[in-house]
């Protein structure tokens, strides 16, 4: 145990075999404050228990770590767990932009309803409490995205701009966000919003834009970029990601959102260039494929909120792009056993027709 103890000493966290949620859990066990961690996650295609395994291989981070496999959206499931807890942070979700383009029914199952299954599991929390049947109601963290301010052309988007999403992925959670904000407004629950930007890092699902071409490009595959490649992304570490909605959970004000911005605003293209560049990889392996349906051409938001409650991100986006880059290279048969599944379905169908019709990427 440390000294500094924190507020919250029993979480469930939901999607903690995902990216973010894996990496939120491995930081938080590894504090050794004494904090017991309840991952539920359904093990959707996203999901992995390697991303735990650093957790299972130290026996005093596994012995606080309770792995359940189970859908959010089940009460039966849900309802008990929360009664065991003093806080739910929900990283689960459906979180593929692409995926919801080609298939949104399942983005409104978890997104949305997977949301109100959590938060009335949380309310009947607050009536155990307000019986006196347990010390205080749980604080629920609804894990969001800056993708529900839709496309930003110029400026940064503040926590109070309206919310403009323009894809199913982005439309589900902003009903998910909403939903959590009406319980605080409607029941008084304790809830706190992040909105994080485009996360990268270790364990990140190779469907995504840095790991499909950090493993295509280990592999001389082509790299599908959509479009003229022009899109601005503001990428934001793993680990700083994880830490800020850590700060959010113990010092967030309840009802309040908050930015967690990257500040690290690059077009495609040079991300592109410069995992290339860190690969030794030729810029020939890039093909200019046909654009993503509806894509937003730019995220940025102003984290000033999330400053003034004294959160600073730690990584450089040069030097966590090599990190990344390198564990890539380190763990490829974490990367290839998941590319070797559904994957290759998923792949054809996403890719097939636009490699088939791609050029030349300039
Ligand atoms: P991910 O897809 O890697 O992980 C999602 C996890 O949720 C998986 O382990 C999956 O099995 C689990 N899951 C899915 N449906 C479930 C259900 N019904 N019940 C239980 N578990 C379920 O996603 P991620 O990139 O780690 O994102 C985590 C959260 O952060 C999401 O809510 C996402 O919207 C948000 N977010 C992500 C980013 C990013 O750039 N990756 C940025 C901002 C916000
Ligand atoms: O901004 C936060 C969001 O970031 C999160 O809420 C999402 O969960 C997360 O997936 C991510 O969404 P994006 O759509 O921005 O990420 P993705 O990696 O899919 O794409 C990043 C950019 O790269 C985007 O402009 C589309 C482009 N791209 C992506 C893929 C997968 C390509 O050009 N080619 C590709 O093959």
């Amino acid at each position: 145990m440390t000294d500094a103890q924190p507020r919250f000493a029993r979480l469930l966290v939901t999607g903690g075999a995902g990216f973010i949620g894996s990496c939120f859990v491995r930081d938080v066990l590894a504090r050794k404050d004494g904090t017991l961690v309840t991952v539920i996650d359904k093990l959707t295609y996203a999901g992995n228990r390697a991303n735990l395994a650093p957790v299972e291989a130290d026996p005093e981070q596994a012995a606080r770590l309770r792995f359940v496999e189970g859908d959010i959206s089940d009460p039966t499931v849900v309802g008990p767990l929360v009664r065991d807890v003093e806080a739910v942070i929900n990283f689960a979700a459906e979180s593929h932009v692409d995926r919801s383009i080609l298939d949104p029914e399942a983005f409104l199952r978890t997104d949305v309803l997977g949301v109100h299954v959590l938060l009335e599991a949380c309310r009947s929390e607050q009536e155990r409490n307000a019986r006196g049947e347990r010390a205080a109601a749980p604080r629920f963290l609804q894990v969001s995205t800056d993708e529900v301010y839709g496309s930003v052309e110029t400026g940064e988007s503040h926590e109070n701009d309206r919310l403009e999403p323009r894809s199913p992925y982005s439309s589900a959670k902003a009903g998910g966000e909403l939903l959590a904000r009406s319980y605080f407004v409607t029941y008084g629950l304790d809830v706190v919003i992040t909105r994080g930007s485009n996360t990268y890092g270790p364990y990140h699902h190779p469907e995504k834009l840095i790991p499909l071409f950090v493993t295509n490009a280990i592999d001389d595959k082509q790299l599908p970029l959509y479009g003229d490649g022009l899109q601005r992304r503001d990428w934001l570490y793993v680990s700083d990601h994880a830490g800020a909605i850590g700060h959010v959970l113990e010092q967030g004000v309840s009802g309040e959102t908050y930015n967690v911005a990257g500040n690290n605003e690059r077009t495609n293209r040079d991300v592109v260039t410069t995992l290339l560049h860190q690969l030794d990889k030729p810029w020939t392996l890039v093909r200019r494929v046909e654009d993503r349906p509806g894509h937003d051409r730019r995220y940025a938001m102003d984290s000033s909120k999330l400053a003034s409650l004294g959160w600073t991100n730690k990584m450089p986006f040069e030097t966590g792009l090599a990190a990344t880059v390198d564990w890539y290279l380190q763990n490829q048969d974490w990367w290839r056993s998941i590319k070797a599944g559904e994957w290759q379905d998923y792949y054809e169908r996403q890719y097939g027709a636009r490699l088939a019709g791609s050029t030349d990427a300039g």
